[in-house]
């Protein structure tokens, strides 16, 4: 059944992989991924789905409660699953309003916007809220959180997440909103920003760089692949009951020092170093204040209940991990030197664009067959064919289709349409704000000197 869902957050960490599994896994589901582009979101990060139908991207702060209230109407969002945060528990130790405001006000917002648009009708609705397990607190030697583990939150983003998670209980159990919440362990795996342990300290290792240990090294973190997480979520998301909490955790918990020596081998290993030459890099700093010393995760329920089982071995996973930052290297300095901002910024005004283009041949009911908004010069839509000559007769005063000519050659059936929806065949001097409607097919250009030579000819002929 089709579904409209918000992912908010779909440009961090966890929030890209889920947005990743979800469009490729449910092309009948629109995915809508609100997200304000914080230091720690990137869309470069879901580059291989940005063009996919089913993926929309809306630059959106959560805590703004009219522009929320105005996505859930446009979109006609019936599904929520809600991952934007603010993360970092040593941020957070330095700046707790903002955590507050993102994570307490930002969630108070979406819970509203969804009462509000659902009021009437709350079947087929749910509001998924993602959340951590470090809201239970800390544990000592012995021990799971469970799903009635009392919350015990020690740090201003466990506090922050551990408020989020009791409104959304609230809006459950007094207005009867849907809900359901996940509380996870930490995650690795690819595209994490290179603040938290794992990718700050396989980053350091390939630079020779010190690894700033906090403590002794002994505290113990529950660590779960952040694909088996976007699994675990959808899971819950489609079979999860209404008003319930389930822990998410794979059983695997690791002393911060031996962690810290794996990923030490793996990266010597893998970059050809002698293994455990990097242990040198080892260097123990003043402890994390308030520092929880043991998560670990009990996640039989959502086994036995819903049958999710974590996919893969902490050493493949760990393996996996370590490869993809050394072959991604580029991603890594993108984003601790904020070149992302830059591809933003170039990504975003064409996107932009083609929304914007795409709404206005829309709303004339011709219907966009495919398109690719991230050609250098701007981008093109595809209609339907069968529409060709009515697209004709309504915007180019009839002109017969079939003769339309390109460079002399006859076929492609280009027009040309001027960003801000002002449908014309003016060529538009400023190249990234070209768009161009093809009707049919859209195989007719190979490169972008392909581009060049028709914008030249367009020129000459008008
Ligand atoms: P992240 O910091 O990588 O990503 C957070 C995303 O939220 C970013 O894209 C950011 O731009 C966006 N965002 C922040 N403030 C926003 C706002 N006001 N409006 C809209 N978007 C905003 O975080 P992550 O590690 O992917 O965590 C995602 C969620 O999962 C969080 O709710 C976190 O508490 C939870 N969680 C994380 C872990 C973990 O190990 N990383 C474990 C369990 C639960
Ligand atoms: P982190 O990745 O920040 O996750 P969290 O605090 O949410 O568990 O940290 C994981 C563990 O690694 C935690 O015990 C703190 C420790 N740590 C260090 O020892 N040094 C560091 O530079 C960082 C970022 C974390």
């Amino acid at each position: 059944m089709k579904k409209y869902i918000l992912i908010t957050g779909g440009a961090g960490f966890i929030g890209s992989h889920l947005v990743r599994l979800l469009v490729n896994k449910y092309p009948d589901y629109d995915i809508f991924n609100m997200d304000v582009l914080t230091y720690a979101g990137n869309l470069e990060n879901l580059k291989d789905v940005e063009a996919k139908e089913n993926y929309t991207f809306i630059k959106c702060d959560i805590c703004d409660l009219d522009k929320v209230r105005n996505v859930f109407k446009e979109y006609q969002i019936d599904h929520v699953i809600h991952l934007a945060a603010e993360s970092h528990v040593d941020r957070s130790i330095k700046d707790p309003f903002s955590f507050a405001q993102t994570n307490v006000m930002g969630t108070l917002s979406l819970l509203q916007a969804a009462k509000e648009s659902w009021s009437n009708n709350y079947a087929d609705k749910l509001f998924y809220h993602v959340s951590t397990d470090e809201v239970y607190g800390s544990l000592g030697e012995e021990g799971f959180f469970t799903e009635e583990t009392a919350y015990d939150p020690h740090s201003p983003y466990s506090a922050s997440k551990a408020s989020s998670d009791h409104f959304v209980r609230a809006f459950h159990d007094t207005y009867g909103l849907p809900t359901v919440i996940s509380n996870c362990s930490n995650n690795y795996g690819s595209y994490q920003f290179p603040e938290k342990l794992i990718p700050l300290f396989i980053n350091n290792i390939v630079n020779n760089k010190p690894l700033p240990v906090y403590g002794k090294g002994e505290n113990v973190r529950d660590w779960l692949f952040v694909n088996d997480h976007a699994r675990a979520i959808d899971v819950i998301f489609h079979k999860g009951k209404l008003g319930e909490t389930y822990n998410i955790g794979g059983f695997n918990e690791w002393k911060n020092i031996d962690l810290i020596k794996v990923m030490i081998k793996t990266v010597d290993r893998l970059l050809g170093r002698e293994e455990g030459t990097s242990e040198k890099l080892i260097t123990y700093v003043k402890d994390r204040a308030g520092h929880d010393l043991r998560y670990a995760i009990d996640s039989t329920k959502l086994k036995e209940e819903l049958g999710w089982e974590p996919s893969l071995q902490f050493e493949e996973g760990i393996e996996k991990t370590v490869a993809w930052y050394l072959e991604n290297q580029e991603w890594l300095n993108n984003v601790t030197s904020g070149d992302y901002q830059a591809y933003y910024q170039k990504m975003y005004t064409k996107y932009t664009m083609y929304q914007e283009v795409k709404k206005e041949i829309e709303s004339f009911g011709f219907s966009v067959v495919s398109h690719d908004f991230e050609r250098p010069w701007g981008g093109f839509l595809v209609i339907d064919e069968i529409q060709a000559q009515e697209f004709s007769n309504k915007f180019f005063e009839g002109i017969d289709v079939n003769t339309l000519k390109i460079g002399g050659k006859l076929s492609p059936k280009i027009l040309i349409v001027k960003p801000n929806a002002r449908l014309s065949w003016q060529y538009h001097n400023r190249r990234a704000e070209i768009w161009q409607v093809y009707i049919g097919s859209a195989g007719i250009i190979r490169s972008d000197s392909d581009v060049e030579n028709e914008m030249k000819i367009y020129n000459k002929g008008e």
